[in-house]
């Protein structure tokens, strides 16, 4: 097998970081990373190019489809639902127009290579939206289809794009004389919040748990601005690495759809806060709910079925709840604020 040329959009960001860390260390793989801002030492030397542009700039992009044959084009760059609503028309551009021109791009580079080329994407829980929490109680785990009437900017965004990966895989100019299918092969995933050892997200939601390990791992208390009960799924990012790859690696025939929930555990902020205290007796967490972002909290879901994910390709994570802390946020936080 030949070597694979991959594109990052994002790869400043937290799976970015999981995702080159992971090539880099895999051979076979030459990555071209690319972020707004200049990816940190670290990360840059793991690519193969790095370019500091704008996914907004379609030069930027057309720049890069001249200069590299891409296999898959990962697509990670995107406002995350707390700064969406901060700024819900910049928003609006990145996540949606940004992933409009990385996906005309896919058709340029698929025109140029003579091929279909996959367009990897992490959609979101967030393009969910339940009414109230006695429904998100009596639903539990919710399939793909169901109540996905999001309230966010951003939630919104990314129900929309995994609409347009869907046209551009099946029906993109479909008026047209030729059939123009055939040339992106959209997959994507909604991700629950993730928890990383090694990187803090910024502007999410769901930061609350990331926020909460990683204060403690550094001795510092934390307000944590969700209530006790309040639960929704997540994932370590070891698996959220894992997910993208292993979809990527799916075959076509098998997959039966674009966009797949994929989940591993859905602890509530005290059980978390709990597991949290167990390893680092000195955590000193404070809860002071901030009243409007747990209500885009509440219309999450608990939990999310994965059965299509785990049927069609496989998907099953390595970490559980307990598995998590113990052998993974545990040990590798505490190494990262040791080596500080
Ligand atoms: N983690 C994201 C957020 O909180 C949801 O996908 O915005």
């Amino acid at each position: 097998m030949g070597t694979k040329t991959i594109l990052i959009t994002g790869a400043n960001g937290e799976i970015g970081h999981g995702l080159i860390s992971h090539f880099a260390e895999h051979d076979g793989v030459k990555v071209v990373g690319v972020d707004l801002n200049p990816l940190d030492d670290t990360t840059r030397t793991k690519c193969f190019k790095s370019f500091t542009g704008d996914i907004l700039d379609k030069r930027f992009l057309d720049s890069l489809s001249t200069g590299f044959d891409f296999d898959s084009i990962y697509h990670l760059a995107a406002l995350l639902s707390t700064r969406a609503e901060r700024q819900p028309t910049l928003a609006h551009k990145v996540n949606v127009d940004g992933t409009l021109n990385l996906l005309e791009m896919t058709v340029t580079q698929s025109r140029l290579q003579g091929r279909e080329i996959k367009f990897i994407y992490p959609s979101s829980i967030a393009v969910y939206g339940l009414p109230d929490l006695p429904t998100k109680h009596k639903v539990g785990k919710i399939k793909e289809e169901e109540w996905t009437e999001p309230r966010t900017m951003y939630g919104i965004n990314k129900l929309y794009c995994e609409k347009l990966g869907r046209y551009y895989t099946h029906f993109y100019r479909q008026l047209d004389a030729e059939p123009m299918a055939g040339y992106v092969d959209f997959r994507g995933v909604r991700f629950p919040g993730l928890i990383s050892a090694l990187t803090l997200p910024t502007g999410g939601t769901s930061d609350f748990a990331p926020e909460m390990v990683h204060q403690a791992a550094k001795g510092e208390p934390y307000t944590c601005f969700v209530r006790e009960d309040t639960t929704i799924p997540f994932m370590a990012m070891p698996d959220a690495i894992t997910a993208l790859l292993k979809l990527d690696a799916a075959s076509r025939e098998k997959l039966g759809r674009e966009v797949y929930n994929v989940g591993s555990f859905s602890p509530s902020a005290s059980e978390l806060n709990n597991r949290v205290k167990k390893a680092f007796a000195s955590s000193d967490v404070n809860f002071k709910p901030d009243l409007k972002r747990q209500a885009i909290l509440d219309s999450w879901p608990e939990d999310v079925d994965d059965s299509e994910a785990r049927k069609d390709w496989g998907w099953k994570p390595a970490y559980g709840f307990e598995r998590a802390f113990e052998e993974y946020l545990v040990p590798a936080v505490t190494r990262f604020y040791m080596s500080k």
